[in-house]
């Protein structure tokens, strides 16, 4: 499987943004934007208490909710923690798991990760797993073993599942700051991903997965950074929350 045969997947990531009127008006702005979802998968992320009016409001459409995260524990004395079977009861189908906001606010280690990762796999909730450096791990070379060793926490909790993973490349020093990879360095952190996927697991996951791009993808750079042979879609957080989406989603027609 090639660069041209993954389908393209974009993620909208509203983070703690938005009130109903925002749902109702954003849900129909979407529902009128025409893409053929053979090719493209389009999921956007509300809070936890705009999932189910989200849903609604975009019944009848092929565009999906996710979660932005889920408890790493099952139901129970847990206050304020959402479960993956609440979720699953909810009809979603996917949440995002290690958002770097998660890491560097609210504690999310590698192990808490790891636990979001197999409790939502195991309710049948699909992962968009995060993974990327810090701007001084950066420029301290360690890019790649930052992004390895994010990615061994995935290996050691995806057990079979592959098919329901998909791996969000978000350099942290990108997110919400304007500075966005240039698509070299955007391809070249996602082609040696994608190697060590060949080499630590195997070809036909590694040329099936798809891996995703995030941190200040706009209307004005998607178009270059999808042509990218290993970029196969975006995690987008700012420009998800405005008109602006509608040409990132259709970015994917780049690529065919
Ligand atoms: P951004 O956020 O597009 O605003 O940089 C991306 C993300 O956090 O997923």
């Amino acid at each position: 499987m090639d660069s041209t045969t993954r389908k393209i997947f974009i993620g909208g990531n509203w983070k703690c943004n938005g009130d109903r009127k925002f749902i109702k008006d954003n849900s129909e702005f979407l529902k009128s934007i025409k893409f053929d979802n053979s090719k493209c998968d389009v999921v956007v992320c509300p809070t936890f208490i705009h999932l189910e009016s989200t849903l609604n409001e975009l019944s009848g459409s092929s565009i999906l909710v996710s979660a932005q995260n889920v408890s790493m524990n099952d139901n129970g004395a847990f206050t304020g923690e959402i479960s993956a079977k609440q979720l699953k009861d909810l009809n979603i189908k996917w949440t995002l798991v290690g958002h770097s906001e998660r890491r560097q606010f609210f504690g999310d280690t590698e192990e808490v990760i790891s636990k979001k990762i197999k409790i939502s796999l195991q309710n049948g909730i699909n992962v968009i797993a995060c993974i990327g450096e810090k701007l001084e791990e950066r420029n301290e070379g360690k890019t790649l073993e930052v992004c390895i060793s994010h990615m061994k926490t995935i290996v050691e909790s995806v057990e079979n599942n592959w098919d329901k993973i998909v791996i969000a490349y978000e350099p942290v020093w990108a997110i919400g700051t304007g500075k966005t990879a240039t698509p070299e360095m955007a391809q070249e952190v996602h082609q040696q991903l994608r190697k060590w996927i060949i080499e630590n697991i195997n070809e036909e996951i590694a040329s099936k997965i798809r891996i995703i791009y995030g941190g200040s993808v706009t209307e004005g750079n998607c178009n270059l950074l999808i042509k990218e042979k290993d970029i196969d879609g975006f995690l987008v957080g700012g420009s998800s929350l405005k008109s602006d989406f509608s040409k990132i989603i259709l970015s994917y027609e780049q690529k065919l």
